[in-house]
């Protein structure tokens, strides 16, 4: 599988990482099937698995932390925090790291920062990301990084504010119609060479009967590696194919792609773009 640089970090990964969000009970996934798909990936070229510490109460963290215990060194994992002060953020790394069953995670992101207010937490005096500044000064993380799917003018400012080892953001072919992480957001990170992660690639599933060309669209972005969210060996073996084969979408290809799923782009499906999207019961979901 091709492999792109990361960023400043002279790391290189496959075009295809793992979403790990979904290999839960809450998706069907069984611990069993869990473990046995991030092996497969592992034994297949893919080094990096997202996470996060509010993934079903912590069981996406436990289970890619049963295949680390075995497998640390092979990979890179990255997990994230919702907490948006130093205190509570501190709390989320020391239970992450129990959970996933490592002494270090390589990339620590502040999860999900939709709005200038969120932006704003995070940055003041005692805001969460000092916690992130300390944890790396104490060898707890390695690089420190930010997720965002609503307005990339959160992400460009929070690139002004302090210097992002990444970024994960919005970047399916449906994101190129409103609020463009690909237009507004990647032009800056790759000037300053921000490691860019992409996700929401089958936009919430919902792009699931068009997965070989929505694949294609985000890989095809100038972006280090792209996440999807996977719940399936099928899934992941589908994706691994067209990971392997890698071609990018022509520009007819494109064009008759974003014809075809224009009618797609509407606040029903791409659900993270809008602002009732963020409460407390959707945040399990995120
Ligand atoms: N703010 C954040 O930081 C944030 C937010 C959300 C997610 N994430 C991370 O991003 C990862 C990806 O999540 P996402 O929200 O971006 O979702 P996504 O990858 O756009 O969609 C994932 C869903 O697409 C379907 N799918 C995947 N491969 C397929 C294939 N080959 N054919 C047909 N359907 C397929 C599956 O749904 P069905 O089985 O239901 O069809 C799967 O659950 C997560 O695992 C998580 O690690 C981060």
């Amino acid at each position: 599988m091709e492999t792109r640089p990361f960023g400043r970090t002279g790391e290189r990964f496959s075009i295809l990482s793992f979403g790990a969000q979904r290999i839960v009970d809450a998706h069907q996934c069984s611990e069993e099937e869990a473990i046995r798909m991030v092996n497969y990936a592992l034994d297949h070229g893919i080094r990096y698995f997202d996470t996060a510490r509010v993934y079903s109460d912590g069981q996406s963290e436990e289970r890619v932390g049963k295949v680390a215990k075995h497998r640390r060194q092979e990979m890179w994992i990255a997990t994230k925090t919702r907490g948006r002060t130093r205190a509570e953020a501190m709390v989320h790394l020391e239970e992450s790291l129990v959970a996933l069953q490592t002494d270090h995670v390589d990339e620590w992101r502040m999860h999900n920062i939709w709005n200038m207010e969120e932006l704003d937490k995070l940055t003041a005096p005692g805001g969460a990301l000092e916690a992130a500044v300390l944890a790396r000064e104490q060898g707890k993380i390695r690089y420190i990084s930010m997720s965002g799917h609503r307005n990339p003018q959160v992400q460009v400012e929070a690139l002004r504010r302090f210097p992002f080892d990444s970024m994960l953001v919005a970047l399916s072919a449906l994101d190129h119609f409103i609020l463009s992480f690909a237009e507004e957001f990647l032009p800056v990170a790759n000037a300053q060479g921000i490691a860019v992660i992409g996700m929401k690639v089958m936009a919430l599933a919902k792009l699931g009967p068009y997965y070989e060309r929505a694949l294609r669209y985000t890989l095809g972005l100038p972006i280090s590696t792209t996440i999807v969210g996977m719940e399936s060996m099928d899934q992941l073996k589908r994706n691994l194919a067209v990971a392997e084969d890698f071609t990018p979408l022509g520009d007819v290809e494109k064009l008759e792609f974003f014809k075809e799923i224009v009618h797609l782009a509407t606040p029903e499906v791409m659900r993270w773009k809008t602002t009732d999207y963020f409460n407390p019961v959707e945040w399990e979901k995120r």
